[in-house]
């Protein structure tokens, strides 16, 4: 029987290993990870992440060849195949802080590997690493290894929250990297082996190990930049009173474009995009790249700039001052059909209106509260560091509150502000809320989900990214 051992269950290595155990029931599968929370809520009825679809995928397989401990050495030790899933967040101290990504996990994890291991292992990148990093973790596993061999592979992962698992049963493609050398090919085709017991043998590519790592890096890259220009054509066609959602449509008819990912939004949000961008920019810089690094950098720089200009936004139509003003935020995941809120836009257009005094009052289907005051309290860089949290400052604590409804949320409020585009929000009773709202009431939309003309004729006054402005907007002072 297979082994197969994953480090880290997370957003990646959960679902992934339910699906591998799902659709391989002759392999064991243990998912280990130093988290005994996140273990035992694993094994529990709620489990650590909400995504649709992986309660039944776990239900059918934990406990029978799916299984998730903390005993890590044992499982290591006994596996044939590691994946290696930790996170890899951005660097926030020392040398390429705030861009380089922090492999402390995974060396971490490579040596303890090297550590407990008794037999040969294929050891599999699942967690996106900077380009050469198997070379390094190779160093640390043969320095250390008393004679075991080890192949590393890249396999990394492309699934996206809230669709984690149709990506993971129907893959656009299975990445592979590999050494060259017959047993670098060997340890390919094992992998290749697992994969093919659900996903055509088209779809599973292998290349070397440098072009999987860098392909990685740049599919993020790409997908981050195409928001980043349809969010740059959304300022335009304010400007201008185009229609953001019809030069998509247009632009997107073109088959070497293609329609999918080119909805205008308040900015691009997850765990991946910003890290991954920051982290290609870092490698360029460090090869001696500065025209290539300045690229990339822009993409981020656009995504900043599109949640600056919402918050701008939205202040100066109302006035020019959002102090003492209840504003009702509706959604703080960074998109729907996930609870996670890693790097949402949600924290950074929070943080502005609450900077010009604002009072809060947050709604979202999946995010608790500790959550979004755990979020609204951290520096930027301070995201995986917990340990250094700074309490909210009692003033900021009184300017915020948390609700479980979307019309408790926007009751007396002035301004409702739609930032994660969850389908309950489309099919809101919005006379309701306008009934219930301070006059003049407004809508600022930050994912281009509401029917602008109806509302409209409801009352609001609405603010849509990339729409034709409101006549109130227009006479507002122009935004930065
Ligand atoms: P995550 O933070 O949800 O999970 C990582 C887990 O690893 C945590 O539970 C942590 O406790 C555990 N861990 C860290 N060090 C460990 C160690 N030494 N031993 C055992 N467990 C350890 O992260 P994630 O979102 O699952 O991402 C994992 C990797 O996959 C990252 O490199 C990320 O960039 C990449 N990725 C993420 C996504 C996504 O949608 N989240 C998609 C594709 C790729
Ligand atoms: C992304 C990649 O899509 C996935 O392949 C990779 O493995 C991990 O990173 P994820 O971050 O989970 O996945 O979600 P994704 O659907 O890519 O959305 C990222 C952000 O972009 C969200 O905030 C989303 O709302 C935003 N987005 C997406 C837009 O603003 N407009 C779009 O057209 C698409």
């Amino acid at each position: 029987m297979v082994k197969i051992c994953c480090i880290g269950a997370g957003y990646v290595g959960g679902p992934t290993m339910a699906v591998i155990a799902l659709k391989c029931p002759s392999f064991e599968v243990v998912v280990v990870d130093i988290s005994v929370s996140r273990i035992a809520a694993w094994n529990s009825d709620q489990l650590p992440i909400y995504e649709p679809g992986l309660d039944e995928v776990v239900k059918q397989c934990r406990g029978k060849n799916l299984f998730f401990s903390t005993d890590i050495e044992k499982q290591v030790s006994e596996a044939d195949i590691i994946f290696v899933s930790v996170n890899t967040p951005t660097k926030t101290q020392g040398l390429g802080a705030g861009k380089a990504a922090d492999l402390t996990y995974w060396e971490s994890a490579a040596r303890m590997i090297a550590d407990v291991s008794k037999s040969n292992k294929i050891v599999v990148e699942k967690s996106t690493v900077p380009v050469k990093t198997a070379e390094a973790i190779e160093k640390i596993l043969t320095h250390n290894g008393r004679g075991i061999k080890y192949q590393i592979l890249s396999n990394p992962e492309f699934l996206a929250e809230g669709t984690a698992i149709q990506d993971l049963f129907h893959p656009d493609r299975v990445l592979i990297g590999g050494r060259e050398t017959p047993d670098g090919q060997k340890a390919i085709q094992s992998l290749k082996d697992v994969y093919a017991h659900w996903v055509p043998e088209d779809r599973i590519i292998s290349t070397n190990l440098w072009s999987a790592e860098l392909s990685k890096l740049a599919a993020n890259a790409f997908l981050a930049q195409r928001i980043s220009s349809v969010n740059a054509m959304s300022a335009l066609c304010e400007a201008t009173g185009a229609d953001v959602s019809q030069v998509s449509h247009a632009v997107g008819k073109d088959t070497r474009i293609g329609p999918k990912f080119l909805n205008a939004s308040v900015g691009f949000g997850g765990s991946c995009f910003q890290k991954d961008i920051l982290n290609l920019v870092y490698i360029c810089e460090c090869n001696g790249l500065p025209e290539v690094a300045n690229y990339w950098k822009q993409v981020i720089k656009i995504n900043d700039y599109q949640k600056k200009r919402f918050v701008n936004r939205l202040v100066s139509s109302m006035f020019n001052t959002v102090s003492g003003k209840k504003i009702s935020i509706l959604g703080f995941a960074f998109k729907k059909d996930t609870g996670d809120t890693r790097e949402t836009p949600a924290i950074d257009v929070c943080k502005g209106l609450l900077g010009d005094k604002a009072h809060l009052c947050i709604y979202d289907p999946q995010v608790t509260e500790d959550q979004i005051r755990r979020d609204l309290s951290m520096n930027k860089f301070d995201l995986d560091h917990p340990v250094h949290l700074q309490p909210m400052s009692p003033s900021s604590v009184k300017q915020v509150s948390v609700v479980w409804d979307a019309y408790e949320a926007a009751k007396d409020a002035h301004g409702v502000c739609i930032l994660t585009e969850w389908d309950e929000f489309k099919t809101l009773d919005y006379q309701r809320i306008f009934d219930n709202m301070q006059k003049p009431a407004f809508v600022f939309d930050g994912r281009n989900i509401v029917n602008v003309d109806k509302l409209r004729e409801i009352g609001f006054i609405v603010y849509s990214i990339g729409k034709p402005l409101d006549p109130w907007l227009k006479d507002m002072p122009a935004v930065a």
